[in-house]
């Protein structure tokens, strides 16, 4: 261990301070963290200490080890949270063929969005059942979840500042959001008529039991497993799979790749994935 302190910071801060930062953030949300992000983290945790008027970093992990409540912002603070609405556009696309195909068969639809920050990941899938299921999107319902409970607040609020919708078509735009007035200028709010179709809940994907129930028709888990190491991937992957429908679809970020994984699933097309035969149930 190298207890050399880290450049000139406001607080002190020293190479075993973010050894044990990163030893804590893996074993409490499973992100392994690089060595060049020394950086990143003060800057992120800077604002704890500076809002519990401590004066390095070795005093913040002292406190976080007396005060458990401190693990939730300790985790707020650490997680990237980065997204958009149709955040790769063709995932939405064939969303929508399979919502087609299950709602000839005349039954209910689930889907989990299972790293959802914000909010923005849902609702566009929310959007665009709502716009390929007409009246029977009432058969929609969507669980949203992530580690994080300030991203969640945002998204249970479902307020965005304009320019986070600005791109979409004008008439998603005009459909599917509320333009505030007054004190709520700059900002627009997802219609109540999609809200109600999407549940949040706070779910790490680390816990043994994530309290959902299997016969899902979708997973989106996009752009969280590049913070988890392989063995940790294919472990979620595998638990994640077991949920799905035979014919269920799970959705992957861009530049994650399961092909190795080919004894739980077959890609289908670029970044989605089917259960192979039996994984399912
Ligand atoms: C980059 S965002 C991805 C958002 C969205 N899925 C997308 O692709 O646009 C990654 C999200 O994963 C969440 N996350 C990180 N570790 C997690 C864990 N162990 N369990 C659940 N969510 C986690 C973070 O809080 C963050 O909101």
């Amino acid at each position: 261990m190298n207890a050399q302190a880290l450049g000139v910071h406001e607080f002190g801060y020293s190479e075993r301070d973010f050894e044990q930062v990163c030893d804590q953030l893996y074993r409490r949300a499973g992100i392994s963290l690089a060595a060049s992000k020394q950086q990143m983290v003060y800057s992120r945790l800077a604002r704890r200490l500076r809002h519990l008027a401590l004066p390095s970093f070795a005093s913040y992990l002292a406190y976080l080890d007396q005060h458990p409540e401190e693990w939730q912002p300790f985790i707020n603070a650490l997680t990237t949270n980065l997204t958009a609405f149709f955040r790769e556009k063709h995932h939405f696309d064939q969303l929508v063929a399979l919502a087609g195909e299950a709602q000839r068969r005349g039954r209910t639809l689930r889907f989990w969005s299972a790293a959802a920050s914000t909010g923005e990941e849902p609702y566009s899938m929310a959007i665009a059942l709502h716009q390929a299921l007409g009246e029977r999107f009432g058969q929609v319902q969507i669980i949203a979840s992530d580690i994080d409970t300030g991203v969640l607040e945002t998204a249970r609020n479902g307020v965005y500042p304009l320019e986070r919708i600005d791109q979409l078509d004008p008439a998603i735009r005009k459909r599917y959001f509320l333009r505030g007035t007054g004190s709520n200028a700059g900002f627009a709010r997802v219609i109540p008529e999609l809200r109600q179709h999407v549940e949040f809940r706070r779910i790490n994907l680390l816990d043994a039991d994530w309290h959902m129930a299997g016969g899902l028709d979708a997973i989106f888990c996009r752009n969280v497993m590049i913070y988890f190491d392989k063995p940790t991937q294919v472990r979620l992957l595998e638990r994640q799979v077991r949920l799905l429908r035979p014919d269920g679809l799970f959705f992957a970020g861009h530049s994650e790749s399961f092909v190795q994984a080919n004894h739980l699933v077959k890609l289908v097309s670029r970044t989605v994935y089917r259960p192979v035969a039996g994984v399912a149930v």
